[in-house]
C-alpha cells in the first residue's frame, strides 16, 4: 500500500491499545520475510537498521530494498533508523529517504542529550519526519554500543527531555536490555504507567527479544507504542540457514536456504505482531 512515516500509524497504536512492532533487518530475505509476515497479519509495521547495519551495506541499500517491498505490500511500512548515533548519521538517513528516525544520545549527559536530540528534532520537523531519542539507558549490547551502567528513565526527567526536544516518541528505559537476557528481566511497570502519566507522546520499548509474552502485553497494556526486536530475528533467519546447510550440506545455491531463513523470520515476526496486537489493523 504505501511506504509511509512511523508517526500516524503509532498514533493510531497509542489511541487503541496495541503496538507496532517495529523489526531489526540486515539483508534483502530479512526486508522481504518481515514485510511478507505483516501482509499476512494485515498489520502496519516498521523495518529498522542499526549503525552497525547501515556500515555493512549502506543506507541507499536498505531504503531500496524496503521503499521495493513497501511499495508491493498491502500494509503501511516505514522504515527507521534505530539507535542514530550521530546528527550527521541521521541526517544522512533523512536525506536518503528514510521515514522515520532515531537518535540517541543516552550516553551523553541530560543537557547534552537535549541539544542534540532537539538539533536532529528540528531538522527532520519540516518535513514531517517523526523522531525517536531514548532516555535513561536501556542495557545489554545493540550494535557497538554495549551498557554495562543501565539507568532507568527518570519520569520528571522525561517531561522536560520531551518538552525541550520536540520528539515524537520516547523509547524509555524500565529495565529490558538488547541481546539474550540471562534468566527472566524485571521490568519496572510502576515506573512505566508513571511516565505513561506524564508524556503524551508514544513510547517504545527497546529491547524485547527474550521478555516473556505476557510482559510484553503488559507493557502495551501500560502504554507502550512501538516495540523493537532485533536478536530474536537474527537468531531465527541463521537457524534457517543452519538447517537447511546441516540437511543439505552440498548445497550452494543461496536462494535455496535463503528461503528456509526468510519463512523462519517470517513465522517469528507473525507470532511478535499477534503479541503487539496489531494484527487485523491495516
Ligand atoms: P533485542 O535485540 O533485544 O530484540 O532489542 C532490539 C532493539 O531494541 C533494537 O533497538
Amino acid at each position: 500500500m504505501a511506504f509511509v512515516t512511523s508517526e500516524q500509524m503509532m498514533a493510531l497504536a497509542d489511541q487503541n491499545g496495541y503496538a507496532v512492532g517495529a523489526f531489526n533487518v540486515e539483508n534483502m530475505e530479512m526486508v522481504m520475510a518481515v514485510v511478507k509476515a505483516a501482509e499476512e497479519m494485515r498489520a502496519p509495521v516498521i523495518l529498522q537498521t542499526t549503525p552497525s547495519t547501515v556500515k555493512y551495506a549502506g543506507l541507499p541499500m536498505y531504503y531500496a530494498n524496503v521503499k521495493a517491498a513497501a511499495e508491493r505490500a498491502g500494509v503501511p511500512v516505514a522504515l527507521h533508523l534505530d539507535h542514530g548515533s550521530s546528527f550527521e548519521l541521521a541526517m544522512q538517513a533523512y536525506r536518503t529517504g528514510y521515514t522515520s528516525i532515531m537518535i540517541d544520545g543516552s550516553k551523553l549527559p541530560f543537557e547534552e542529550n537535549i541539544a542534540l536530540t532537539k538539533r536532529v528534532a528540528d531538522a527532520c520537523r519540516p518535513s514531517g519526519i517523526p523522531v525517536e531519542a531514548e532516555l535513561g539507558k536501556v542495557g545489554g549490547k545493540e550494535d557497538d554500543l554495549d551498557v554495562n551502567d543501565p539507568g532507568y528513565t527518570d519520569p520528571e526527567d522525561a517531561v522536560r527531555f520531551v518538552q525541550e526536544t520536540g520528539i515524537t516518541s520516547l523509547a524509555v528505559a524500565i529495565g529490558t536490555a538488547h541481546g539474550i537476557y540471562k534468566g527472566e528481566p524485571k521490568l519496572d511497570m510502576d515506573r512505566l504507567s508513571e511516565i505513561r502519566g506524564k508524556v503524551s507522546i508514544p513510547l517504545v520499548l527497546h529491547g524485547a527479544s527474550g521478555v516473556p509474552d505476557e510482559a510484553v502485553r503488559e507493557c502495551i497494556r501500560r502504554g507502550i507504542s512501538k516495540v523493537n526486536f532485533a536478536t530474536e530475528l537474527r537468531i531465527a533467519y541463521s537457524n534457517g540457514v543452519k538447517d537447511f546447510l546441516k540437511e543439505n550440506p552440498d548445497a550452494f545455491d543461496p536462494k535455496k536456504y535463503g528461503r528456509v531463513a526468510m519463512e523462519y523470520v517470517t513465522a517469528l515476526v507473525k507470532e511478535k505482531i499477534k503479541i503487539c496486537g496489531s494484527d487485523g489493523r491495516a
